[in-house]
């Protein structure tokens, strides 16, 4: 019966070093120590022995049976991923303080413009990254086969969709449901097919913004432009207002700001200009607010593209457009 306890005892010791999961040692547990299990049966025995071996076998079986008990309740633990190495938890420890992490930089300047803006009673809006034609292009009065389409490298998918080139898609979206009057800003994502390089990225991000009310002139639009950029960059900067062409402003205007990496001389990021085009902007067109039920001789309005991603470079002096999607902590650990 000695060597039957202690063999038992090797063999789930054994057996418990081969375990893979809770419900094996639960298995195990039923197999050796439950009421019908093996110890069971072996203790079955101790009634058949002599006077003078009962009490020492009793004894051993007693330990065995401990023994066993200590080991299946540390597979148990073990298992439930509650490995007892013998320290006790304390819970009045300070915690394991592990680096925080925080805003990607450009989310940090999408939040102070949302800031800068609310106070201007706009209210922030989110919108589709997947888009179709009608709202990225043709109700913005580009339609099929115009040039403009062209300045936009489109990633294109089934059925005549994309991945929205701007965020100019909302301000379809937006005045179709909610009507004028209206004010609202629109942050988010938007991809262009292109070769990247310092300046150039196919993911990227930009801020659009619109206001539509009665009697709304470019003085609006100057006046909150200025509000914006004085907010984000704390400081006076260097802009130019020049006209450009969008189809969906008339007058159009690109708003440049002097290269803050550089300070105007000239770098890889102006694109040795000394400037960068920060801001297109300009008079919503008629077409686009007839396209959404809005009566363009009743209202009027402007509306601006900024670009978010370019004004992070600029507030950060970042000069590599690629770092702000790298994932790179050495870069990111900086903000
Ligand atoms: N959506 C244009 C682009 O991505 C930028 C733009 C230009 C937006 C003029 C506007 C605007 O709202 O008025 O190139």
């Amino acid at each position: 019966m000695e060597i039957k306890l202690k063999s038992l005892k090797n063999r789930i010791i054994k057996e418990l070093d081969e375990v893979k999961d809770a419900k094996f040692v639960a298995d195990l547990k039923t197999k050796y120590l439950g009421r019908k299990g093996e110890l069971a049966t072996i203790l079955k025995g101790l009634k058949d022995l002599t006077i003078e071996e009962k009490p020492r076998i009793g004894q051993l079986a007693n330990e065995v049976k401990k023994e066993l008990v200590v080991l299946f309740d540390r597979a148990e633990k073990l298992w439930h991923g509650q490995a007892d190495e013998g320290v006790d938890f304390d819970p009045t420890l300070p915690g394991n303080r592990k680096d925080k992490g925080h805003l990607n930089p450009s989310t940090i300047v999408q939040y102070e413009i949302e800031d800068a803006f609310s106070k201007m009673g706009f209210t922030v809006y989110d919108g589709p990254q997947l888009e179709s034609d009608y709202y990225n292009f043709t109700a913005l009065n580009i339609p099929e086969d115009h040039p403009a389409r062209d300045t936009q490298d489109t990633f294109w998918v089934e059925g005549k969709n994309l991945l929205r080139t701007h965020t100019s898609n909302l301000q379809i979206r937006m005045l179709e449901k909610h009507g004028a009057p209206f004010r609202g800003i629109f942050p988010g994502r938007v991809f262009r097919y292109e070769a990247t390089d310092a300046s150039h990225d196919h993911t990227f991000y930009q801020l659009e913004g619109l206001m539509i009310d009665k009697d709304i002139n470019i003085g609006n639009l100057i006046a909150t432009m200025k509000t914006l950029l004085s907010s984000v960059f704390q400081t006076d900067v260097d802009v130019r207002l020049r006209p450009g062409f969008f189809p969906f402003v008339e007058p159009g205007f690109e708003m440049d700001i002097k290269c803050l990496i550089c300070d105007g001389d000239g770098c890889s990021v102006c694109k040795q200009s000394g400037w960068l085009e920060l801001m297109p902007c300009g008079m919503v067109h008629p077409k686009v607010l007839e396209a959404t039920g809005v009566d363009p001789k009743e209202y009027s309005g402007f509306a601006f593209g900024l670009g978010l991603t370019r004004m992070t470079m600029m507030k950060y002096r970042i000069d590599d457009i690629r770092l702000l999607q790298s994932g790179d902590l050495r870069f990111l650990n900086q903000f």
